[in-house]
């Protein structure tokens, strides 16, 4: 069903017709019911089928008018069928859907990784999700390995380009398997990429707070232009071009290498961090750390305007899959994400509350530090949210 039609039609009266005042005969309709969202549930391989259900447990919980639909795109679906994205997959999603949330991609059954690439990296290129924008929020000093630090200490975001870099597919290999073998992997970075991407960070950092309530207040962009110097040139040129139409947002520089140092340093200063494709993979891995681990991440890959992909920072995790021990938060909180960027503001942060109090009472998994399993845990922050 196209979604920009679903549920949207007045609903004729149980009555029907009734005349008005002056005895005309009327139409009447009942209140218009809100449309439901409609949402891709993508669980994906390993992990991803476990936490997925999770935050499926707790969007449901929060009362949020949603309509879910699930798509077995993975790694069993490929090695049943040789199918990774249907035919016209990208354009049903477009289409039909409001919002997708995913869980991972990733099998050792698969060594290609050919799915994952053709799921995941196509929904980013190919639905044009430019920014994938990752949140890095610590909960509970007892999660951050770093000594001394509060959870108001590390509260910023990471604007990932998410469309152009070394993902683009573009380069190849010459010679292989000979002693003058060649590889080549291109870095595509284009002014309009390169803009929207730093723009979409600035506007962010205009209008967004802090979880303390303080402003936003510093964009910070990280290259390697001291080596990479024709990209890194036009990141530079770009930056210091939108820069100057926020003179209330401070703008900074870091080098990639300087700044992962500086994250594990004292993560303290740092407040809306925009970035290539690659680093803002590696970088938001560091970042997770400090949140208590890649199980408490979340991310969106958003296009405003355009249908867009909520999905966790970690991967399909295979070691632990299948055993019930996956932290589900991460998953979870990206829930709240969709929610929020589907205008459900008052559901998210019921979640985001359920998940702070579920990491301050312990009701966790192992690796934050709890005794909990998958399943319970969410069963935990859903009967939160749901109370
Ligand atoms: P990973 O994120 O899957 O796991 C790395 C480690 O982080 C795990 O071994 C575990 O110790 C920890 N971890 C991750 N998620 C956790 C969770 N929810 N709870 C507790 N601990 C968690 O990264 P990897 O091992 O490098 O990759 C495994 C597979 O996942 C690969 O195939 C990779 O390509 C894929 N991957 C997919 C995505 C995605 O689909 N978005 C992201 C990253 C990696
Ligand atoms: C992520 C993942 C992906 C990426 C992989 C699976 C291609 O690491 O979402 O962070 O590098 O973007
Ligand atoms: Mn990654």
């Amino acid at each position: 069903m196209n979604k920009s039609r679903a549920d949207s039609r007045p609903r004729l009266s149980k009555q029907g017709f009734s005349p008005d005042v002056c005895g005309r005969i009327n139409f009447c309709y009942l209140p218009p019911v809100p449309p439901k969202k409609k949402i891709a549930i993508i669980p994906g391989d390993g992990i991803g089928k476990e936490v997925i259900p999770q935050a499926v447990k707790v969007l449901e919980a929060s009362g949020a008018p949603l309509d879910l639909t699930y798509f077995d795109w993975g790694a069993d679906r490929y090695l049943k069928d040789a199918t990774t994205v249907p035919a016209d997959g990208f354009a049903m999603l477009d289409r039909d859907f409001d919002a997708i949330l995913v869980g991972a991609f990733g099998d050792p059954r698969v060594p290609s990784n050919i799915h994952a690439k053709e799921i995941l990296l196509g929904m980013r290129f190919k639905m044009d999700l430019y920014a994938n924008i990752r949140p890095v929020r610590l909960l509970d000093a007892t999660l951050c390995p770093l000594k001394g630090i509060e959870p108001k200490d590390v509260d910023f975001v990471v604007f990932r380009e998410n469309t152009e870099g070394v993902y683009g597919d573009s380069g190849g290999v010459f010679k292989q398997g000979t002693a003058d073998e060649v590889a080549v992997q291109e870095d595509i970075n284009t002014r309009k990429g390169v803009e929207r991407i730093i723009r979409y960070a600035f506007e962010f950092a205009a209008h967004n707070k802090k979880a303390d309530g303080s402003p936003r207040t510093r964009v910070l962009m990280c290259d390697k232009s001291n080596a990479m110097t024709h990209a890194g040139g036009l990141w530079q040129r770009v930056f210091k071009t939108v820069r100057a139409e926020y003179p209330q947002i401070k703008s900074e520089h870091m080098y990639v290498d300087a700044l992962c140092m500086q994250l594990v340093r004292d993560p303290r200063p740092f407040d809306v961090i925009v970035t290539n494709n690659m680093f803002g993979d590696i970088i938001t891995d560091v970042a997770a750390a400090l949140q208590g681990g890649l199980g408490m991440a979340a991310s969106g890959n958003i296009h405003p305007g355009k249908t867009s992909m909520f999905e966790p920072v970690h991967g399909s995790a295979p070691p632990l899959a299948g055993n019930n021990i996956a932290n589900p938060i991460g998953a979870i909180l990206t829930s709240a994400m969709m929610l929020s960027h589907l205008g459900f503001a008052e559901a998210a942060q019921k979640i985001e509350a359920a998940v702070l109090e579920a990491v301050r009472q312990k009701k966790t998994t192992q690796d934050v530090a709890g005794t909990m399993g998958t399943k319970e845990v969410g069963e935990w922050i859903a009967n939160k949210v749901g109370s």
